[in-house]
């Protein structure tokens, strides 16, 4: 069995959203409880977001079982639309709640990782224009100041925004978010509105000179262009510019690359801004970068281009001959994992790191349950093994990665698939909302246990 170094930290990622609910304090309306309520028929077995895995009942029971996994950190977050239901009022309860919930980990020594938004946009927020909106910024801004002040002495490592372009890219350009509009122009004042937020929200949180580490969690699902042509080597560049290494640098040091101002030029889609937002974002410095990998992009070049912006030009194709996770039509690559690992050493100057989401979402896995009941996700198993080693082979040439979270320490609602594709390592009844482990619990248990 693989061996990680004592000090390397295993655990599992979840999100407020995906877990939560509504739970046992009033929330604010989010943009997904909009699109349900709209288009309920878009949902996987038409299951909205109202209850999900009920965190804020069962967290005591689910940490417990955490801890018997072994699992040292886990990955959570704030819900803003939980805290300030409103945008202005905050909810004692709330605050409440998350002392209690952040306290229960600390009672079993798990170390809590939270995120301050992972696709959670409260639906006030949205109608102001969502992050495209000065006002929506400086009112996250407070409910990162609130947080800061109120949890900062309890939280060891604050992730400012979880995979910062899904939402914009899902919900401007490909419809799977709130409000599926198809707009790349909408899309790029979304995504700078981001990068602003994020560089404020760093800022502040240096200057208030809260004792932990602020940070991103970025899904760098790796570029290659499919062939060695000319063209493709050309669009894989300008899509890594676009989705992948391009934010990411926005958001690691402030450094925005030049085919993007190039292009978003061309195009003539170049989103508001003013000297003085470019500054703080170029001021950019953060403490850790968490890397969610779950597939390579390999970038192919389009025959017949729409031409309305630079990705136009460009799509993503799986080989022929790749392992593929067919539920979730994403190519299986641990590969990948190395090469990341190898990238943040040479590129981002070996910042601390670790691998914040990867895992194996599996869609009926009833088809798995044993004589006892368990499930066998030997499937899942696989995908942690070879995932896992190819990020010791990173480790072991020096990258400074610091642990592995698995998504998902529990199976989770996911957006539009809610309860389609499982990721958990604690199966969810949906009919009772009970627990249980499946079989690659026991083998994480295991891995953990090995550590040396
Ligand atoms: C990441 C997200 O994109 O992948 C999670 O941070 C998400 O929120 C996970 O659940 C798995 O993707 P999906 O769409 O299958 O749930």
């Amino acid at each position: 069995m693989l061996k990680f170094p004592k000090n390397f930290h295993i655990g599992a990622s979840m999100s407020a959203m995906q877990t939560e609910g509504k739970g046992i304090t009033e929330i604010g309306d989010l943009t997904f409880d909009a699109y349900f309520k709209e288009n309920p028929e878009l949902f996987y077995h038409g299951v909205g977001p109202d209850l999900t895995s009920d965190i804020t009942r069962h967290y005591k029971d689910d940490i417990a079982k955490f801890k018997y996994i072994g699992l040292d950190s886990v990955r959570t977050g704030f819900s803003w639309a939980r805290l300030f239901p409103d945008g202005i009022n905050l909810n004692k309860e709330a605050v409440k709640f998350y002392h209690d919930y952040i306290d229960e980990y600390f009672k079993n020594d798990i170390e809590i990782i939270m995120t301050l938004f992972h696709f959670d946009m409260p639906l006030w927020a949205h109608e102001l224009g969502g992050w495209e909106s000065r006002e929506v910024i400086e009112k996250f801004i407070s409910y990162c100041e609130f947080v800061f002040k109120q949890y900062g002495s309890k939280i060891d490592y604050f992730v400012t925004f979880n995979e910062p372009l899904v939402p914009v890219f899902e919900g401007y350009v490909g419809k799977m978010h709130y409000p599926a509009k198809d707009s790349p122009k909408e899309a790029v004042a979304q995504a700078y509105g981001i990068f602003l937020a994020h560089a404020k929200a760093v800022k502040l949180f240096k200057e208030l000179k809260i004792d932990s580490k602020i940070g991103v969690v970025y899904n760098w699902n790796f570029t290659f262009p499919f062939s060695d042509s000319a063209e493709d080597k050309i669009s894989a560049e300008i899509y890594d510019a676009y989705v992948n290494r391009g934010p990411l640098n926005i958001m690691y040091n402030g450094n925005i690359n030049p085919i993007i101002i190039k292009t978003l030029e061309e195009y003539n889609i170049t989103p508001f801004h003013t000297s003085e937002e470019i500054e703080i974002i170029k001021q950019t410095k953060i403490d850790f970068l968490g890397v969610n990998y779950y597939f390579p992009c390999r970038v192919k070049t389009n025959e017949n281009v729409k031409n309305r912006w630079a990705l136009d030009q460009m799509h993503i194709e799986i080989p022929a001959d790749a392992k593929i996770n067919p539920f979730r039509g994403w190519e299986i690559y641990p590969e990948g994992l190395y090469d990341i690992s190898i990238a943040i050493k040479e590129e981002l100057n070996n910042i601390p790191w670790y691998i914040a989401e990867n895992g194996m979402g599996v869609e009926n896995e009833d088809r798995f349950r044993n004589v006892n009941g368990q499930i066998d996700d030997d499937y899942r198993i696989e995908f942690l093994e070879t995932h896992m080693s190819e990020l010791k082979r990173g480790l072991d040439a020096g990258s400074n990665c610091f642990g592995y979270h698995i998504w998902a320490a529990i199976d989770c609602w996911s957006f539009r698939n809610a309860y389609k594709n499982r990721y958990g390592l604690i199966e969810v009844d949906l009919k009772d909302q009970s627990r249980k482990f499946k079989k690659s619990a026991y083998w994480y248990k295991e891995l953990i246990e090995n550590k040396e």
